[in-house]
């Protein structure tokens, strides 16, 4: 019967690899397709706790280059391997600090991404050359049982077009991909919807690449002083790059007091605003009502992905202080915006990057 049951994956696996991709529920069963198509080479869009992936797996350097092609993202810019227990992440890490393994079991599974140098089992095209290795375990049920059923790391970038906003359902992954990836797992809205924080380890000392999900404030009182990394030393986080996670509206920044914003001065305008403004609008979109950070963050891929859709002139952001999670919020909406917009003597002026 065993034997049997492998047939009908095959076919199963034959079919879906060839036909157009599909979003299914994530059921055991369709997490073990997953599980089948990744091990023959396919990719498979999974859900994670922060964003969804697409997923390969990372010993196979042409499944991964396909991750590539299918986001058309530039090839420098490396990828985070997914794990499903520690002993899988010290197969791709050459040494680990003792400091690291206390994140490890303080935070994962969970939203932090941690770079240290890699293995030579690593191929190149996961790292984009790098001698280091990114890599995270996620706290998803789906994402997790995957990896354990395929046993072996999964290379996930997030499963949107390279310079769109990460896909927080699987909705939003069919839409930026198509039918380009053989299988997209739906389990639903992703609790965080904000990426994970990539913290890079050397020699000795802890270098913040992305601001995440994960706050500065939760890790600093696990390990010490983080540092941040300078825009020069961006380059260590290639993906970093300034406009990265671009909606297709253009997006202002206010700069300047939100009690003081002029909500009538932008009646066309979308008004994205993480804590509720004192003045109402049909036009305000308020990301947590009741002023909770986890919460705007987990609202604001979403949103600007809603927005796009909407026939306004832009959208403008409204700031929030840089400190928790309101750091990851404001790197975000720093990176998908065109420009400035503040009031100078009464006027409003736009001041384009
Ligand atoms: O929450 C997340 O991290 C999601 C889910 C799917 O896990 N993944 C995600 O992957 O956001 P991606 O590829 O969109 O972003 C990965 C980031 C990029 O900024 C990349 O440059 C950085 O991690 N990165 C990966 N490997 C690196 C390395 N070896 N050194 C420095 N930065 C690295
Ligand atoms: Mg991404």
């Amino acid at each position: 019967m065993a034997g049997y049951g492998m047939l009908i994956i095959k076919k199963l696996v034959d079919s879906r690899v060839k036909t157009a991709m599909e979003i299914v529920p994530a059921s055991l069963e369709n997490i073990r397709l997953g599980a089948e198509i990744l091990k023959r080479g396919g990719l498979v869009a999974f859900p994670t706790e922060t964003v969804y992936g697409l997923g390969a797996v990372s010993f196979f350097p042409e499944a991964v280059a396909r991750i590539f092609e299918v986001k058309g993202r530039p090839r420098f810019d490396p990828l985070i391997v997914h794990i499903a227990s520690q002993e899988m992440a010290f197969s791709l890490w050459q040494r680990v600090d003792s400091r690291v393994e206390i994140l490890m079991k303080k935070f994962w599974p969970g939203p932090l991404t941690l770079v240290l140098p890699k293995k030579e089992v690593v191929p190149d095209i996961v790292t984009a050359g790098l001698p280091t290795v990114a890599v995270r375990m996620p706290a998803h049920p789906v994402a997790l049982s995957l990896i354990r059923m395929v046993d072996l790391p999964i290379a996930a970038p997030s499963a949107n077009r390279f310079g769109r906003v990460s896909p927080t359902s699987a909705e939003a992954v069919k839409k930026d991909l198509g039918n380009r990836v053989d299988l997209i797992l739906d389990g639903g809205k992703c609790e965080l919807g904000i990426e994970s924080t990539v913290l890079l380890m050397e020699e000795g000392r802890f270098f913040l690449l992305r601001p995440g999900a994960l706050s500065v404030e939760e890790l600093e009182a696990v390990v010490g002083k983080v540092e941040m990394v300078s825009s020069s030393r961006r380059i260590l986080s290639p993906g970093m790059t300034r406009k990265h996670y671009a909606p297709s509206l253009p997006l202002y920044l206010f700069e300047g007091e939100v009690r003081e914003f002029p909500l009538s001065e932008f009646g066309n305008f979308a008004v994205l605003a993480p804590f509720p403004i004192c003045e109402q609008g049909e036009n305000v979109f308020v990301l947590s009502q009741k002023g909770d950070l986890k919460e705007a963050a987990s609202h604001l891929f979403a949103l600007l992905r809603e927005l796009e859709k909407s026939s306004f002139q832009g959208i403008i952001a409204l700031p929030v202080e840089e400190k928790g999670l309101g750091r990851a919020i404001m790197d975000r909406l720093k990176r998908a915006a065109s420009g400035l917009v503040k009031v100078e003597q009464g006027k409003v002026v736009f001041i384009d990057k």
